[in-house]
């Protein structure tokens, strides 16, 4: 059978397609900006035909309606990272969290998490008779391979992206038209405190750097003080509209990457219409699965790695926790683990933890004792420089106390006092 002819005889409604998920299934959603929303809006439409479907999915950017308290008989939530629309549920125990680093997932689909169905989004064909993942490679394309049953969503708006999600017609089950502009995340504001700590970060990046950057308003400002920067290239989990003004200004260019130079290599894509034009069928972004970008290993391929990603805490003795308030799950580990250990074994790398200095002037980030409950994500063995919009400190290889009296530098003016008491009780010794 020809590709097209496979391709005519899987076509269905979306009612016909989500009659096919069983009770009991596990269902795997397509990450972030790829959720395809059509689908999933259908399945929840469907919830009173099924019973304990267990939903997986990582930075959930939909509605999330399969998390509504009314849902619980028919759906359950398995995070592998906690947002907006599905903390509640976790909070409430109609969900649960997964606790595992991002680039493991496409391995976990083989051990503790078998998928039976996914659902995902794709470009129409190409003349080969290929869709193309767009905007999420990451765990979406082992999801695709393992499952037993692959929904596609079929859509005109999303991008054509390169790399290793370009797949045949014959991998998917079911294909169900429908075109919509995907989900789009906002570029954050950016305020002084921000600013300020975006201009502290930059300091420690030099030409020809290669960058990973996380999601939100740190990131995005750092990108404002690299505009005299030359050659700065990008392996990174994702990237978002930031990064373009710094592209399109000939400032990046992956000239001088030692992994894929020319190339921006990522996992998954967030942001608004721009990216995904920027993006489609661009020959210079690549997206590769999660365990080839994400890999601690492969990422240290490349030199002069610089990580800058951002947290909740950070104890005296460097400690972060960048998930949980206490007890209570507000994210998820994430690829923040993967890019720290990645640009420390990386040659001439760096990584960076940056963090306004307090929650809107009343807490302070900096803290002798993390919350008791609080997960530890980046350890205090892994921990390299830390930011606050006071400045610049390196944790990697200092003592205890050194590690406490640089923290306290650039805790919040009006909170030093008190660290220092507390220094000097638990250390012994005077600040
Ligand atoms: N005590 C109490 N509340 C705190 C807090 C603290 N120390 N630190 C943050 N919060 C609250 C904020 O007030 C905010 O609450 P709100 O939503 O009610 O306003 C919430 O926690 C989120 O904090 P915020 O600073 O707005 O989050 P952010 O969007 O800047 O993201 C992280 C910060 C740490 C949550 C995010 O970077 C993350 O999830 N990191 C882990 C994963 C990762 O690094 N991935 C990297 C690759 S993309």
């Amino acid at each position: 059978m020809d590709w097209n002819a496979y391709y005519q005889s899987h076509l269905a409604t979306g009612e016909e397609a989500v009659a096919r998920i069983k009770s009991g299934d596990r269902v795997v959603i397509g990450h972030a900006c790829a959720e395809p929303s059509f689908i999933v809006e259908k399945m929840v439409e469907n919830a009173k035909a099924y019973e304990n479907v267990e939903i997986v999915h990582m930075v959930a950017m939909g509605k999330g309606a399969y998390c509504e308290p009314d849902m619980a008989p028919h759906f359950r939530h398995n995070s592998i990272f906690v947002g907006a629309c599905t903390r509640e549920a976790v909070a409430d125990g109609r969900g649960n969290y997964t606790p595992c680093f991002f680039s493991e997932v496409p391995q976990m689909f083989h051990t503790t998490l078998p998928v039976d169905v996914a659902l995902v989004q794709v470009t129409p064909p190409d003349a080969e008779g290929n869709v193309s993942l767009g905007v999420s490679v990451d765990y979406t394309r082992e999801a695709i391979e393992s499952a037993k049953l692959v929904i596609a969503q079929v859509n005109h708006h999303m991008p054509y992206t390169y790399g290793e999600g370009v797949l045949p017609v014959t991998d998917f089950d079911v294909f169900v038209e429908h075109d919509a502009p995907l989900i789009q995340l906002s570029p954050p504001k950016i305020g002084d405190v921000e600013r300020a700590i975006g201009e502290h970060c930059a300091a420690l990046i030099k030409d020809g750097d290669t960058l990973q950057l996380g999601i939100g308003a740190i990131p995005d400002a750092v990108l404002l003080f690299l505009k005299d920067k030359k050659d700065l290239g990008i392996h990174s989990e994702m990237f978002s509209d930031g990064v373009l003004e710094l592209a399109n200004a000939g400032v990046i260019t992956n000239r001088k990457k030692t992994l894929h130079p020319g190339k921006f290599v990522v996992t998954f894509l967030m942001g608004t219409q721009r990216l995904y034009d920027f993006v489609n069928k661009n020959e210079d972004v690549v997206l590769y699965p999660v365990d080839y970008v994400n890999n601690p290993y492969v990422i240290a391929q490349n030199d002069n790695l610089v990580s800058i990603n951002s947290c909740v805490q950070v104890d005296f003795m460097g400690q972060v926790c960048s998930e949980t308030i206490g007890p209570k799950q507000i994210s998820g580990t994430g690829g923040q683990v993967d890019f720290v250990r990645g640009a420390s074994a990386s040659k001439g790398g760096r990584s960076i933890m940056a963090m306004p200095s307090t929650v809107k002037g009343k807490i302070s980030k900096i803290v002798p004792l993390l919350d008791e409950g609080a997960a530890v994500t980046t350890s205090r063995n892994d921990v390299d420089y830390v930011v606050t919009e006071y400045g610049v400190v390196h944790l990697k290889g200092e003592t205890l106390h050194q590690r406490a009296k640089n923290l306290i530098a650039i805790a919040h003016p009006d909170f030093r006092p008190e660290l220092i008491a507390a220094f000097e009780e638990r250390f012994k010794c005077k600040y």
